[in-house]
């Protein structure tokens, strides 16, 4: 049947690393015989520009009604001095809430080839394999109250961090889920020494690992978990956080990979799955051909198994980025001495190169 796939390309770089994850798709379908139909919209910063908001209600509802959609970074100093309700990574806030993105998945691997590429120590980063399960759709994103206002001559901002039940159980659940086809363990990650929200959590995490036996569950304090993933990263599994401590941790744990250029996701939940990089829009390397499409390209492969429960297809792609890296190809962020420095759209043309059928 004929998937219909929202292409939002977005700001900066966005629309460079979205071409060749498009290119690297179409390949992909051409090979397992998919039909998929990919329209663009913009949303975020251009759309800003051209129709004075960062998310038509018309790009929502084709959002909603497609089967999945595929999302460059939004933002850039352009719109820096926006109002919140109006910049363009509102756009992304109120996509992952109406679609009900609840759970972002961010796998931390570090190809082997890319070893030295990092700025920590190989034999500390060697062989890391974390998946981060980031919950996406409440915390001090979304919490109410939230405002800038002014009190007695005070000015003040205000946000609210708050979990509910079941917002915690859900995504617990889904991290449970991932760890028992990996390494069974999860460590959940808050503030409970400190914040009422992570209380809740610490407690409902607690709960919902008695009802997934088999599973280790171990709780880290946020602080303490920034540092332990710099100091021994292979102690991690499956990461459960918050949607604010996701966001930090997520970052941090990407130079594990080497860059944040490699680091990929997915966003699932609701009917409608979204894929998207964790890097912004990086405006300094717009329209240069020089940022990593790798991240675009990985988030696109998790598209397959997770929206068209094709696992295949995904490990064609992650095969092909891997021999591309073992053959020495890197743009400017993974790049070391001895290395092949390519293009953006180079680095594409390397991964399709690589995307053959299986005989
Ligand atoms: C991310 C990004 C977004 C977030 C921004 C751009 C709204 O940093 O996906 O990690 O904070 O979630
Ligand atoms: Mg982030």
């Amino acid at each position: 049947m004929h998937k219909n796939i929202m292409v939002l390309p977005g700001d900066g770089i966005g629309p460079e690393v979205v071409a060749e994850a498009l290119r690297v798709a179409t390949r992909v379908n051409e090979i397992f015989g998919i039909q998929m139909q990919f329209t663009e919209c913009s949303a975020g910063g251009t759309s800003i520009d051209m129709h004075g908001t960062p998310l038509k209600d018309e790009v929502l509802k084709r959002c909603l009604d497609s089967d999945a959609v595929i999302k460059g970074p939004f933002g850039g100093p352009k719109w820096d001095n926006l109002e919140i309700p109006i910049r363009p990574e509102k756009a992304i806030l109120r996509l992952r809430k109406e679609l009900d993105l609840y759970a972002n998945l961010r796998p931390v691997k570090l190809f082997s080839a890319l070893e030295k590429a990092s700025t920590l120590k190989t034999e500390v980063i060697r062989g890391v394999d974390i998946l981060i399960v980031r919950e996406l759709t409440s915390d001090l994103y979304f919490g109410e109250p939230r405002g800038i206002f002014t009190k007695d001559g005070v000015l003040t901002g205000m946000n609210t961090a708050i979990y509910r039940d079941f917002e915690v159980q859900r995504i617990v659940q889904k991290a449970f889920d991932f760890a028992r086809l990996r390494k069974k363990k999860v460590h959940s990650v808050d503030k409970s020494n400190v914040l009422e929200s992570s209380q809740v959590w610490h407690k409902i995490a607690d709960e919902t690992a008695k009802q997934n036996p088999g599973i280790e569950i171990e709780h880290m304090l946020v602080d303490n978990c920034a540092m332990q993933l710099i100091w021994n990263p292979r102690q991690f599994d499956v990461i459960v956080t918050g949607n604010m401590f996701g966001d930090i941790l997520s970052d941090e744990a990407s130079m594990l990979t080497g860059s944040l250029g490699m680091l990929p996701s997915a966003s699932i939940g609701g009917k409608t799955g979204m894929y998207e990089p964790s890097h912004g829009s990086a405006p300094s390397l717009a329209g240069q051909q020089k940022a990593n499409p790798l991240a675009t390209i990985l988030s696109v492969a998790m598209m397959y198994p997770y929206s068209f429960q094709n696992p295949e297809a995904e490990s064609m792609i992650l095969q092909a980025v891997e021999a591309v890296l073992n053959e020495g190809f890197r743009t400017p962020d993974i790049l070391e001495e001895g290395k092949k420095l390519v293009t953006t759209k180079q680095m594409g043309d390397c991964v399709l190169a690589k995307l053959v059928p299986k005989r």
